[in-house]
């Protein structure tokens, strides 16, 4: 699921969004079954954005201390979008460790009406689809594959993680690929292609036999210079798409949420 940019862009009638952090799939269960709402969002980032904009920091990490106590999505989503550049990593304990973002004003009238905007669209959406999200590992997620599904893979990239939720090593790599390969469905894996620096060699090796797509991104997430870089990006597939298609940008945007999720799992540059 990552920040779910994917799934709420396509807009699919049956999804299901995995992931194996429980943070994240709270959130959006808790969107989905009602528990929170725009009005409640509104009335929480209105009280607790006011009280950040006079006690700056010190509420901030009032908030975080507190949301890894008892993980309430409300908080959840307040850390997510005050923190530095709206990240999400967690600590080898679990705790979500990421620093304020410095900017205590943050939660102006407009953002806070961008915000419940987005969390209405996915409440109406998941309501008028039949969308799941379910906490686990991608190997249970694909057993249930069949030959009607569609299958998006954006699994973090190989070596670079070290979150409580989300590492990832050529052990995970060669499991989604052993996966992948036999799916009986079409398949979109997302993944890096090279910077300047590196290449991914499994690119090369297990990815060869697939379709490969790539396009330059700018990464602006990252405590140091040099960890703001393009990035050659690249989707792999079993099948040979019809026509390439423009993005539809504007909407992309609109539709994130959680929204610096993916960009600081690619950069994992923090310190803690
Ligand atoms: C790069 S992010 C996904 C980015 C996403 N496409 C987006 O736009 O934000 C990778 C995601 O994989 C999840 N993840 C890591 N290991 C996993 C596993 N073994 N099974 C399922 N999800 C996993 C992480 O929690 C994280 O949310």
């Amino acid at each position: 699921m990552g920040s779910g940019v994917v799934g709420f862009n396509i807009i699919p009638r049956n999804a299901i969004f995995a992931d194996t952090n429980p943070h994240l799939i709270n959130f959006y269960n808790a969107i989905a079954s009602g528990k929170i709402n725009g009005i409640k969002v509104r009335n929480f980032l209105e009280q607790h954005g006011e009280i950040l904009s006079k006690r700056g920091q010190d509420y901030y990490y009032e908030v975080r201390e507190r949301f890894n106590r008892t993980h309430e999505p409300l908080d959840f989503l307040f850390l997510n979008r005050c923190c530095f550049n709206g990240t999400i990593r967690f600590n080898r304990k679990g705790d979500f460790n990421v620093p304020f973002g410095h900017k205590p004003q943050r939660f102006s009238k407009a953002y806070i009406t961008k915000i419940v905007n987005q969390v209405d669209y996915v409440y109406v959406m998941s309501r008028h689809s039949n969308w799941s999200f379910i906490c686990q590992d991608f190997s249970e997620t694909l057993k249930e594959i069949s030959e009607k599904d569609f299958v998006y893979c954006d699994p973090p990239y190989v070596g670079k993680h070290v979150d409580y939720f989300d590492s990832w090593d050529e052990e995970n790599e060669r499991h989604l690929f052993e996966i992948l390969s036999h799916s009986p469905c079409k398949f979109i894996l997302s993944t890096w292609h090279s910077n300047q620096y590196k290449k991914n060699t499994f690119l090369e090796t297990l990815w060869s036999e697939f379709h490969v797509l790539t396009k330059e991104h700018f990464y602006h997430v990252g405590a140091k210079e040099e960890n703001r870089k393009p990035m050659l990006e690249a989707l792999a597939m079993n099948f040979t798409p019809q026509r390439l298609y423009q993005e539809p940008i504007e909407r992309a945007e609109q539709l994130l949420l959680l929204e610096k999720l993916a960009e600081h799992q690619r950069s994992n540059s923090l310190v803690s």
